[in-house]
């Protein structure tokens, strides 16, 4: 552990000592299994390698000040994967069977939480996958459930500052009556291509627009979008989005600062009129948006001339941050303390 440099970490996979695993048969869950392999034998057949059964999850882990570990809203990962699970017809995992191996994922690998002044984090990433084998277009009938850790520094390299994300409306990630509610990998690799130009061209993600009309702004490839004015915070309501743990968070953060909160259909249009606008989610935290570019409009909305953070982005990002550190109090009971 010596020679992790916290502060350097970026968003990465790196070897941690153990994983949790449970595996599902003859219709049950067994009970966990702790692993200090990074690899499992899989059946060439199986439902997840060709017809997309995955599903997964992020969350994360913080050494307070206090030096205690503290895990952000895991229940809610929990039941968000139950919902992936129903989505793509995957056997559902118990909520205490969840928060039980991610617990005891964070317990067995406690030395790779990043300590407190570091600004890095422990990410936490449940997968679910279909194992049997099928050669039809049919469900598996077992499944296993992986969690591993990982320490991360930010998603965006840049941490808490803005940068720019693009329109484009050759692609689509999901579609309104689609998988984009749930958090199965088909929608990310559906995301690859339009993210990889985005990339190349110099921004930190794509904003997608509603895939039937492309007028209402969805959200960006690995984060939720929410824009602000006229003391609101305003995020997108769609079909085709995933329900983003951070943002509900943020929108009860904004409430209590006595902001309005609306969720809303958000037409592109409106960018122009909002003051700030940012992305967020586990891995992106908030990241404040500098500008979106509608290339093919040739049209930029600038939320940051000068490339500053906004000053409620910034608020709501320390607010955040407190309560997930433990520096400000846990009043809404999104914490679990890691003996
Ligand atoms: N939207 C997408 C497509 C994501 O992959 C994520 C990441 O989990 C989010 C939004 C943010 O969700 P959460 O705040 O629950 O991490
Ligand atoms: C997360 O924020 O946890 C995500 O899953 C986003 C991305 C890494 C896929």
């Amino acid at each position: 552990m010596e020679n992790i440099n916290w502060s350097d970490l970026t968003f990465g996979y790196m070897k941690t000592d153990y994983n949790v695993r449970a595996y599902y048969r003859d219709g049950q869950w067994s009970d966990l299994e702790i692993s200090e392999s990074e690899y499992f034998p899989i059946h060439i057949a199986a439902t997840c390698l060709h017809y997309g059964q995955e599903a997964f999850e992020g969350l994360k882990a913080f050494r307070g000040q206090d030096g205690k570990v503290r895990i952000f809203r895991m229940r809610e990962n929990a039941l968000r994967m139950q919902s992936s699970a129903q989505g793509i017809l995957m056997a559902q995992l118990p909520v205490e069977l969840f928060e039980r191996a991610v617990v005891e994922a964070v317990k067995r690998n406690i030395r790779f939480v990043p300590p407190y002044e570091s600004g890095a984090s422990l990410y936490i990433r449940p997968i679910l996958i279909g194992t049997s084998a099928q050669v039809g277009v049919k469900p598996a009938s077992e499944y296993l459930f992986v969690v591993f850790v990982t320490p991360v520094g930010p998603y965006f390299k840049e941490g808490f500052k803005t940068t720019p994300v693009v329109i484009f409306r050759e692609y689509d990630r999901a579609a309104p009556l689609g998988t984009g509610i749930y958090k199965v990998g088909g929608n990310y690799a559906a995301s690859l291509v339009a993210g990889e130009i985005a990339h190349e061209k110099g921004y930190s993600a794509v904003l997608y627009l509603d895939a039937k009309e492309k007028k209402y702004i969805d959200e960006c490839g690995p984060a939720n979008f929410f824009g602000i004015k006229n003391n609101t915070y305003i995020t997108p309501k769609s079909s085709s989005i995933l329900p983003s743990i951070t943002n509900k968070s943020l929108m009860q953060l904004a409430t209590d600062m006595g902001m309005k909160v609306e969720r809303r259909q958000i037409p592109l249009e409106e960018l122009s009129t909002f003051e700030e606008a940012g992305m967020c989610g586990t891995a992106a935290v908030i990241s404040p948006i500098q500008r979106v570019d509608d290339v093919d409009n040739h049209h930029s909305y600038v939320f940051s001339p000068d490339g500053k953070p906004g000053k409620v982005c910034e608020s709501l990002y320390k607010k955040l941050r407190a309560i997930q550190y433990g520096d400000e109090p846990d009043k809404y009971d999104w914490v679990t303390i890691v003996e």
